[in-house]
């Protein structure tokens, strides 16, 4: 296994930058979403606000193994689209729809990395509660992210809140250390036990992703090569912070008004 690594005051100081950064992006696209935008449009606000800080997309010809380099900006999901959702001229936002937008930058050297499910007008009860509950699973994960605690306290937090709500996680994807890389160890999958796993130090950057299906944990990869969607139809919510593991707990390196409101 590749090393954690860990960051040094200055990298953290560095990386609230570039956290704080990835959260304006996030923030310009939620100023944006209303019914009849295209997620095409909202890749274009994306890209032009992040070479207005000086950045540049963390996603945009990121290449994983056995995939066509990454083509967009931003990942933005709609309804049962789980994860890297391609944006679309062609794909408009419908009244009701949920949206999980899923925005990287790199800023001097460090990346930060956030995602957020946003409705578009109003959205039904059980939309609004898969929602709620997948942003409290992330919340939950972040408060047992301190030194002493491990990995599996983190995921099970994710995965506990998640399914005490009826929901499931997703198996197949995790979150993951970030700093220069936006892929750093250790996963952080979104199931786990208490206990167990590496045990966080100080100086640990962590990007927590909180995946979650109304229904079944079951995902589908789309033929092209990236779109993931519930195999069953369902709807699937996305919230991620970038968090720094300080001696006196959890950082969120990507906090803005949008969490709060
Ligand atoms: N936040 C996701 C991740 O860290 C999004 C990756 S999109 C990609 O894996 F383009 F970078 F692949
Ligand atoms: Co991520």
């Amino acid at each position: 296994m590749q090393k954690v690594r860990i960051k040094t005051r200055a990298e953290i100081e560095k990386m609230q930058q570039s956290g704080q950064a990835a959260a304006i992006v996030l923030q310009r696209i939620a100023e944006t979403i209303t019914p009849g935008v295209s997620t095409a449009e909202l890749d274009c606000v994306a890209r032009e606000t992040i070479a207005a800080l000086k950045a540049t997309s963390s996603f945009l010809g990121y290449h994983f193994p056995g995939h066509t380099p990454y083509p967009s900006t931003i990942c933005a999901s709609v309804n049962d689209v789980v994860i890297h959702g391609i944006p679309n001229e062609t794909q408009l936002l419908r009244e009701g729809d949920i949206i999980g937008i899923d925005t990287a930058v790199s800023l001097r050297g460090y990346h930060g990395d956030n995602a957020f499910t946003f409705p578009v007008g109003n959205i039904s009860p059980s939309a609004k509660r898969l929602l709620s509950a997948t942003k409290a699973s992330l919340y939950a994960a972040i408060s047992a992210a301190k030194p002493g605690n491990r990995i599996g306290d983190v995921s099970f937090q994710l995965q506990h809140v998640a399914e005490s709500a009826g929901f499931s996680v997703l198996q197949n994807f995790s979150g993951h250390g970030i700093g220069r890389h936006l892929h750093e160890e250790p996963n952080v999958p979104c199931m786990g036990t208490p206990g167990r796993g590496l045990r966080l130090k100080p100086g640990m950057v962590l990007a927590i992703e909180a995946m979650v299906n109304a229904g079944l944990p079951d995902v589908e990869l789309l033929a092209d090569g990236w779109t993931v969607t519930t195999t069953d139809g369902t709807l699937s919510a996305l919230f991620e912070h970038t968090v720094a593991v300080l001696s006196d707990g959890p950082e969120i390196l990507t906090g803005s008004t949008i969490w709060t409101e």
